[in-house]
C-alpha cells in the first residue's frame, strides 16, 4: 500500500472538551499534514516538518481545508432511507404509517440491496465513514447492508431489528426466532472485514419480556458486540412502556433487567428520564446517541447533553435517519447546537466537532480504531471546505480565529463541504 501525505489543516483532539476548556482540549495546525500509511495514520504534525522526514510520500495538498476524521454516527436506520422527511406525525404513529410499511418491503433482497447502496452513497456524500444502523426484522436487510459496506471497505455497526409484538404481523419475529436469526447473523458478520454486529431488539413497546431476555442472552454471550436500542423518546411511548410493564420501575428498569444495559449498551435517544434513570445509566456505564434533527422533527423533546456529560456517559451523535431529517452530520451538529441553546447551555464548536468523531467512537466502543487523527488509527479521513457556499465564505471571512472559521460550516454547510479522502 502506498504512503500519502494530506496536507492541510489539521484539528486533534488530545483531551475532551467536555473535560477540559476547549483550548486545552485541541491542537490546531494551520499548515499541518497527516501521514497515512497502510490504511492508517502514521504521522500527525506540520508539514513542512512531515515533508522532510517522508519525502517518499505521495502528496494530496487540500490547502486551507480541515482534515479530520470522518463523521461517526452513533444511530441511523438505513431501511428508512427512502421515508426520510415524512410529514406531521409523532412516533408511534410515524412508526406505522410511514416506517413499518417501508421496513416490509425489505424482504426483497434486490429492495434491501439497492436501499443500502443509496444510503452508503449518502453517507460517504456527507463525510460518514462509520454509522452503527439498525436494518429490519429480515436477515435480508442485515446481508445487504453488511454485504455492500464490505465492499467499500468500511468500518460500519449494524443489526436485525427484534420484534415480536405490536408491530404488523410480516414485521414480528418471536423470542426465540428473533434470538436465533441475530445469533446467526452475528456469527456471519461480526468481526469480519471492519464489520460489527448490534443485538438490536427495537424497543421496549416492539418486544415482550421473553425476547429482551434472548437479546440480553444473546448480548451476554457476545460481549464484543454492541447492543442498541431506544430509550425514553417521547411521552407517550414512556406512558405505553409503564402499562406493558407494570412491574418495572421505570423505562431503564425494563432494560436493566433484562440485561440490556452496561458498556456497549447505546440508547438512542434518553430525553425524558428521571433522577434514578440517570443514576442507573451512569452507574451501569451505559452510553447514549443523541439524535437532534428526529427530536426535534417528530417533535420528541430537548435532550440534557450537561447531565449527560456531568455524569460522564458515553455519549455519541446521531442522525437517526429517517426520523431524523437529515443525512448531513453538519446539519445535526447544528440541530445540537439548537436544543443546547433551547435548554441554555449552548456547546462550544469544538464539543459538537468532538461528539461526531471521538463521542461517537467512544460511544460505540470503536475510539481504539476510529474518531481521531492520532497515529496508529484506521485512516477514515474526511476533509472539511470552511467556505463552500457564499453565505458560509462570507462570514468565514471574518473570522478571527479558528473556531469563528468552523462554526458557520458547523451551522449552515452540507454535503458540499465534506469530501471523504480515498487513499
Ligand atoms: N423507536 C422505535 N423505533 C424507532 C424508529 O425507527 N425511529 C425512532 N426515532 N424511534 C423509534
Ligand atoms: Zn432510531
Amino acid at each position: 500500500m502506498k504512503t500519502t501525505l494530506h496536507l492541510g489543516q489539521t484539528l486533534h483532539f488530545t483531551k475532551s472538551p467536555f473535560e477540559v476548556p476547549p483550548g486545552e482540549a485541541v491542537h490546531h495546525e494551520t499548515n499541518g499534514a497527516v501521514l497515512v500509511k497502510e490504511g492508517k495514520v502514521a504521522a500527525l504534525g506540520q508539514a513542512d516538518v512531515l515533508k522532510a522526514a517522508h519525502p517518499e510520500a505521495g502528496i494530496q495538498n487540500h490547502g486551507q481545508h480541515l482534515i479530520l476524521p470522518g463523521f461517526i454516527d452513533a444511530h441511523a436506520h438505513f431501511p428508512q432511507t427512502a421515508i426520510i422527511a415524512s410529514w406531521g406525525k409523532r412516533l408511534i404513529d410515524w412508526l406505522n404509517a410511514y416506517t413499518f410499511p417501508e421496513e416490509a418491503r425489505f424482504h426483497d433482497a434486490a429492495y434491501a440491496a439497492k436501499i443500502a447502496e443509496v444510503y452508503l452513497d449518502l453517507c460517504f456524500d456527507n463525510g460518514i465513514t462509520t454509522a452503527a444502523s439498525y436494518c429490519t426484522i429480515h436477515p435480508t436487510s442485515v446481508d445487504a447492508l453488511m454485504s455492500a459496506a464490505q465492499r467499500r471497505g468500511l468500518r460500519w455497526i449494524a443489526g436485525k431489528v427484534m420484534m415480536d409484538r405490536n408491530a404488523p404481523e410480516n414485521l414480528r419475529d418471536t423470542a426465540q426466532k428473533g434470538y436465533d436469526e441475530s445469533k446467526a447473523l452475528l456469527e456471519k458478520w461480526h468481526g469480519v472485514g471492519r464489520l460489527g454486529y448490534a443485538i438490536t431488539p427495537r424497543f421496549a413497546p416492539t418486544s415482550s419480556e421473553a425476547q429482551l431476555e434472548a437479546a440480553g442472552a444473546l448480548w451476554a454471550e457476545h460481549p464484543a458486540c454492541v447492543m442498541q436500542t431506544h430509550l425514553s423518546e417521547q411521552t407517550e411511548e414512556i406512558a405505553w412502556v409503564r402499562s406493558l410493564f407494570p412491574s418495572a420501575r421505570d423505562y431503564v428498569d425494563v432494560y436493566q433487567s433484562t440485561g440490556l444495559t452496561g458498556p456497549g449498551a447505546i440508547m438512542g435517544h434518553a430525553i425524558h428520564l428521571s433522577d434514578r434513570e440517570w443514576s442507573a445509566l451512569a452507574e451501569t456505564g451505559t452510553h447514549i446517541a443523541h439524535c437532534p434533527t428526529s427530536n426535534t422533527f417528530i417533535g420528541s423533546g430537548l435532550f440534557d447533553m450537561a447531565r449527560a456529560q456531568t455524569l460522564t456517559i458515553p455519549t455519541g451523535l446521531a442522525t437517526d435517519v429517517g426520523a431524523g431529517s437529515s443525512f448531513s452530520m453538519l446539519r445535526t451538529m447544528a440541530a445540537a447546537y439548537e436544543i443546547s441553546q433551547l435548554r441554555g447551555q449552548p456547546l462550544h464548536p469544538a464539543q459538537l466537532l468532538w461528539l461526531a468523531t471521538e463521542g461517537s467512537a467512544r460511544a460505540l466502543r470503536l475510539d481504539t480504531k476510529i474518531g481521531s487523527l492520532k497515529p496508529g488509527m484506521e485512516a477514515d479521513l474526511i476533509t472539511l471546505d470552511l467556505a463552500s457556499t457564499a453565505a458560509i465564505a462570507q462570514r468565514q471571512s471574518r473570522a478571527t480565529n479558528i473556531w469563528e472559521e468552523i462554526f458557520p460550516t458547523l451551522m449552515m454547510g452540507d454535503d458540499r463541504a465534506t469530501k471523504v479522502l480515498v487513499h
